[in-house]
């Protein structure tokens, strides 16, 4: 036999892992865990334990306890009672504690690489490759934050006890993302497994025993989905950081809407996978093995609908099933498989059941053959071709190793197409034309765009969603952001009931014999005045209940319509950031222009120091936004591959704003004009008690060159513009800043679309005092982070 005929015919032999570590690491603890609750193990409460078996072969491995709502509270509790001291460590202490846990973890690597792979079915390499070595550079990247995070975060205080609940696709890398920034902010943590994969999180809880982190800091809770409920339901928790399904996404949203729990949602994709003709298509086929079949297709952020154009399509498929036909499935122990096992007979069946539907619906299903172990859970590589972009298995996570197929011809129709989901958490863009990729991933709708790569994550750069990917970041700096939140707004006292300020008596017109003068604004949207849809207006009255003016009632068919115009203006997230800015300058100008008699107006509601103050801060308040507006700009990371990765800080979309009493007019500036500067259109509904500030500023936008629809007004009751708002699928943010009632409302209502809520909690701002009402913690909320990764060199 020649060479080149023994090379054809060679065959991979088996390459088996050994498990004995990890089996006789469990055999120590006689495969029976309870939970981790202030640094030691405690019996599940209730006594019920379940069992977790490895996929690839059925076999039981462990027994782990059944976390109750009682064990639930003394977690919590232990998290409360080690955070003060926590806290009262120096970034050093703590910094000291994570790098012991990174040293330790990468002197168990093997063992937990093992450990992840039998529990979970994912192969061997890439548990050994990619989870654990991702994990160790999390914790190592963390040490660093926690030792720079008073110089780099001045200001800002840890949330408090955190409650985390993770799947079971990455199980010690998802705890990693959680767990790393939460301590590294001086936050204390209750976490919770999935109940098929809880194996290494009781191994990461013995190494926090073994590193001596204090007891109480991490506390690990182990149970099903009614555990992670109570988590979420409970008091003493200040923030929820959950990674999971969409659906249970929204269950926790709506559970957390009347309290004031921060939350992060990293949720499900249908991330889109977009070849153009001139990519280099081996390596784009690669990209797409890594990109739909690593860890069987179990990845929120997986290729899973594969865009080509159209001219290329016939020859990459046969390439893909070519390459297909080559990919090994079996024992994930083995050290030459590419795919596992999957990891529950119930995502196996709803695999299989997704794709049949797929198949009823029109889809041609194509399979390699190739071999699949007789015992196990196990779904060949599948590829799905004639989907229509519409179709459930191009519309529906499938959280399994298939792809579907679809063409485009353009670049305007495969951005078309990639952002056709409800989804955004990832996109992958391949072509050899830089600027053709870079600007179709500046389009594409997601989190983390990979241009001729795929996959590729580090700790130094955030990842999540937009849209019903959810929100919030891990990694970078964005991610600790999500642990920490401005001293002064933590301290922040509640809104008095009555919020109205007390206000000065006039001065001028007040002579009551005198008829009142007869103000009545309109609405605006589009750019244009506008008479409400329902025929209504309401009174307002000044602080002396004297007449001031009426103000139209809107109603939803106004919200519907302002929401529309909003989206229509999206030439104003198109504008440069000093087109933007010269907007700003120039609203600055005009209201400078009539602030005497836009002070005069509005001491009526507020009196004449209130009013006056308004102006002149809201004047400066617009030039600080001017600033701004070329100027909050991203970051370039350098993560430890050949790439770097472009942190973008984008625009958001449309944003349901719901203004202050405190301040009719410098609240409305201070929540619309970053908006504005980051590219947002918004729909404003203006105070309550004094509508009648958007009489004076829509003259103002109109004689400042701001695009029609840019900022719309909508004038009515809170309440239910509130609703109205937040329900609305088009709009992608709200920004709620009236009473604690609303801020409840404005969570409760945005599940739908999962839209992102930023609120003031019910808190008192000081509109007047900068520290408070201006700068980072707004421009944060009115942008989020894409990440566009981009290799280099050859
Ligand atoms: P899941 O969302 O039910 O489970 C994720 C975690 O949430 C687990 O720890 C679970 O115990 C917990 N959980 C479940 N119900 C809860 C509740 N009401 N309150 C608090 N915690 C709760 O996901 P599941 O059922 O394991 O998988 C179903 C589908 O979800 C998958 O087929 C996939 O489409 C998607 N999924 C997405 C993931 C992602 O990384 N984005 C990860 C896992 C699943």
């Amino acid at each position: 036999m020649s060479i080149a005929e023994k090379f054809v015919a060679m065959e991979y032999g088996p390459a088996p892992e050994d498990p004995k570590e990890a089996l006789s690491w469990l055999d120590r603890h006689d495969r029976k865990f309870g939970h981790f609750i202030g640094g030691v193990w405690q019996q599940p409460s209730e006594g019920t334990y379940f069992e977790t078996s490895d996929p690839s072969n059925g076999e039981r491995l462990a027994e782990v306890g059944q976390g109750s709502v009682a064990d639930i509270d003394a977690a919590v509790h232990a998290a409360h009672t080690a955070l003060s001291k926590w806290q009262a460590h120096t970034p050093h202490v703590r910094a000291r504690y994570l790098y012991a846990l990174a040293r330790t973890i990468q002197k168990h690597s093997r063992r937990l690489a093992v450990l992840e792979t039998i529990d979970n079915g994912k192969p061997i390499r890439e548990s050994r490759d990619i989870d654990i070595p991702l994990v160790i550079r999390h914790f190592y990247h963390h040490a660093g934050w926690a030792q720079l995070l008073e110089q780099e975060f001045p200001g800002y205080a840890p949330c408090g006890v955190v409650g985390q609940i993770i799947p079971w696709n990455f199980p010690l890398l998802m705890l990693a993302w959680k767990i790393a920034p939460a301590l590294a902010t001086g936050n204390t943590v209750v976490l919770k497994p999935a109940e098929f994969t809880p194996l290494t999180a009781l191994a990461f809880a013995e190494i926090c025993q073994e590193v001596g982190l204090p007891p109480g800091v991490v506390n690990i809770v182990t149970g099903d989905g009614s555990t992670g409920e109570s988590l979420v339901k409970h008091d003493g928790v200040a923030k929820i950081a959950f990674t999971g399904s969409t659906e249970v996404g929204r269950a926790i949203r709506r559970a957390t809407a009347s309290s004031h729990k921060r939350l992060s949602l990293e949720l499900g994709g249908k991330s889109p996978f977009i070849i153009f003709e001139d990519a280099d298509l081996d390596s784009a086929v690669e990209g797409l093995v890594d990109g739909i079949w690593f860890n069987q297709g179990q990845v929120c952020c997986a290729g899973s609908r594969l865009l080509m154009q159209e001219s290329i399509a016939e020859p990459l498929i046969a390439k893909i099933r070519d390459r297909m036909s080559t990919l090994r499935a079996g024992a994930p122990l083995d050290k030459s498989v590419d795919i596992g096992a999957i990891v529950d007979r119930v995502q196996l069946d709803r695999i299989k059941r997704l794709v049949d539907q797929g198949v009823a619906e029109g889809a041609t299903c194509w399979q390699p053959k190739i071999d699949l172990p007789s015992r196990g859970l196990y779904y060949p590589p599948t590829l799905l071709s004639n989907v229509h972009p519409t179709s459930m298995v191009a519309q529906q996570e499938i959280f399994g190793p298939v792809l579907a197929t679809m063409t485009f011809r353009t670049p305007t129709e495969a951005v078309e197409l990639a952002n056709n989901t409800v989804y955004g958490l990832a996109g992958c863009v391949w072509s050899e034309s830089l600027n053709v990729a870079l600007h179709v991933a500046s389009q594409i709708k997601a989190g983390v765009v990979w241009v001729n790569c795929t996959n590729l994550f580090d700790a130094a750069c955030g990842f999540g969603g937009y849209r019903e990917s959810g929100y919030g970041r891990e990694g970078g700096r964005e991610g600790l952001l999500e642990y920490l939140e401005p001293v002064w707004f933590k301290n922040a006292p509640a809104l008095p009931t009555v919020e109205r300020t007390p206000r000065q008596p006039l001065n001028h017109d007040s002579d009551p014999s005198l008829p009142a003068i007869d103000r009545t604004v309109k609405l605006y949207i589009g750019g244009k005045q506008a008479r409400p849809d329902s025929g209504y207006s309401m009174e307002v009255r000044g602080t002396d209940g004297r007449f001031l003016g009426e103000a139209p009632l809107g109603n939803r068919k106004d919200i519907r319509n302002a929401v529309e115009a909003a989206h229509k203006a999206s030439s104003w997230a198109k504008a440069t950031a000093h087109t933007r800015a010269q907007v700003l300058y120039y609203i600055a100008e005009n209201l400078s222009e009539r602030s005497e008699e836009i002070a005069r107006r509005l001491a009526a509601a507020v009196g004449e120091t209130q009013a006056a103050a308004e102006v002149s801060l809201g004047i400066e308040r617009i030039f600080s936004y001017a600033g701004w507006a070329d100027k909050y700009d991203g970051a370039v990371h350098n993560p430890p591959f050949r790439n770097v990765a472009l942190a973008m800080n984008e625009v958001i979309g449309t944003v349901g704003v719901i203004c202050s009493n405190q301040a009719p007019l410098l609240g409305f500036l201070s929540l619309t004009m970053p908006l504005l500067a980051a590219g947002n259109t918004t729909v404003v509904v203006p105070s309550e008690t004094y509508p009648l500030i958007a009489g004076d500023l829509y003259q103002i936008f109109d004689t400042s060159d701001l695009p029609g629809g840019a900022v719309n007004i909508v004038t009515g009751y809170t309440s239910q513009l509130l609703k109205v708002l937040a329900e609305h699928d088009d709009v992608d943010s709200i920004w709620c800043f009236a009473d604690g009632e609303s801020a409840t409302a404005a969570k409760a209502y945005s599940v739908g679309n999962l839209k992102q809520v930023f609120t003031n909690e019910g808190r008192s701002i000081d509109w007047f005092d900068a520290k408070q009402s201006e700068g980072r913690w707004f421009l944060q909320h009115a942008t989020q982070v894409k990440n566009i990764w981009v290799p280099y060199g050859e």
